[in-house]
């Protein structure tokens, strides 16, 4: 059986077929309604759980959608409403679970749900977000990277903000597929220890974006953060915000990413995430086109 865990937890070719599929099936549907079914059905009679205790825009609708295109049915389960939030253990869960449905995807808070989860459900799981990673998105990011400037290998991607659950994705996959990741940002919000060695870090934000090919951010203040740090957050993080003026000193056609949801004018300014670098949208497109393929791998024999 084959969870999509973590990017690290994955096999380097694994992830790039990963990826190259998902471009073959994006290609293939070009044009098309986004309701028409593709014509390989791969999920055809398999019925999907979509479980989230965080709230989602884009992986609950880009899930759904996808699932549907490959032929499937999916259910959309708050945590909070499910017995999960009330006592009943994440193992019954997915043993439970596992009856009735051929996958599983786990927004959650603690790592250790998703892998319990895993370790008990006889059926895939795909992680959707844990305080700690999330490694669906930085699939989606690498595909949108190399539609736009060709293969990642080799390339500098400089991270400008909090080292967060995002960021450690983007470590994980550097070692992966080969390329140099830059932390730049307050040293009270550096990575977390378990990352080092899979990136640099340059104080300087100004100093950090010099050759960078991909220049990323996220919120400030995550969904796992406390409300009370947010005045915090902000006087820490105001100096590592991608405006203008700090994307002029990356390469001249590097790119523009964050996951979304953006807080407008905070971490980046509206003139670099409506700019002309930035690739914010087909990103969030791609969240669908890398998870098919994330789907269509985990129920491969
Ligand atoms: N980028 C991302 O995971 O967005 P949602 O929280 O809307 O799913
Ligand atoms: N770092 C953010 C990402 C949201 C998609 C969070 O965890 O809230």
């Amino acid at each position: 059986m084959k969870h999509f865990l973590d990017i690290h937890k994955t096999d380097q070719s694994e992830l790039r077929s990963i990826i190259d599929n998902a471009a073959s099936m994006k290609a293939a549907r070009s044009g098309r309604p986004r309701g028409a079914p593709d014509d390989e059905q791969p999920l055809k009679d398999h019925m999907v759980a979509l479980i989230f205790e965080k709230p989602s825009t884009r992986t609950r609708v880009s899930f759904d959608v996808g699932v549907r295109q490959m032929g499937g049915q999916t259910m959309v389960l708050s945590g909070s409403d499910m017995q999960l939030g009330h006592g009943e253990t994440i193992a019954d869960t997915a043993r439970v679970l596992s009856r009735y449905v051929d996958l599983i995807m786990i927004r959650t808070f603690e790592e250790q749900t998703l892998l319990e989860m895993a370790e008990y459900a006889t059926v895939p799981v795909i992680n959707g977000l844990t305080d700690r990673t999330h490694p669906c998105q930085i699939m989606a990011d690498i595909l949108t990277f190399e539609e736009h400037n060709g293969p990642i290998k080799g390339k500098r991607v400089v991270w400008s903000g909090d080292g967060n659950n995002v960021f450690a994705s983007f470590a994980h996959a550097a070692k992966q597929f080969d390329f140099d990741l830059v932390f730049t940002g307050p040293e009270t919000l550096e990575p977390e220890q378990a990352l080092d060695g899979l990136y640099t870090t340059i104080r300087d934000p100004n100093e950090a974006v010099k050759g960078a090919d991909l220049v990323v951010t996220d919120t400030w203040v995550s969904m796992h953060d406390p409300q009370s740090a947010r005045e915090r957050r902000h006087n820490q993080l105001r100096g590592y915000q991608v405006n203008e003026a700090l994307m002029a000193k990356a390469k001249s056609d590097a790119l523009f990413m964050h996951c979304l949801p953006a807080h407008r004018n905070e971490e980046a300014t509206n003139a670099v995430m409506d700019g002309p670098n930035s690739v914010v949208f087909d990103e969030a497109e791609n969240r669908l086109h890398a998870q098919k393929s994330i789907m269509r791998w985990c129920l491969e024999k």
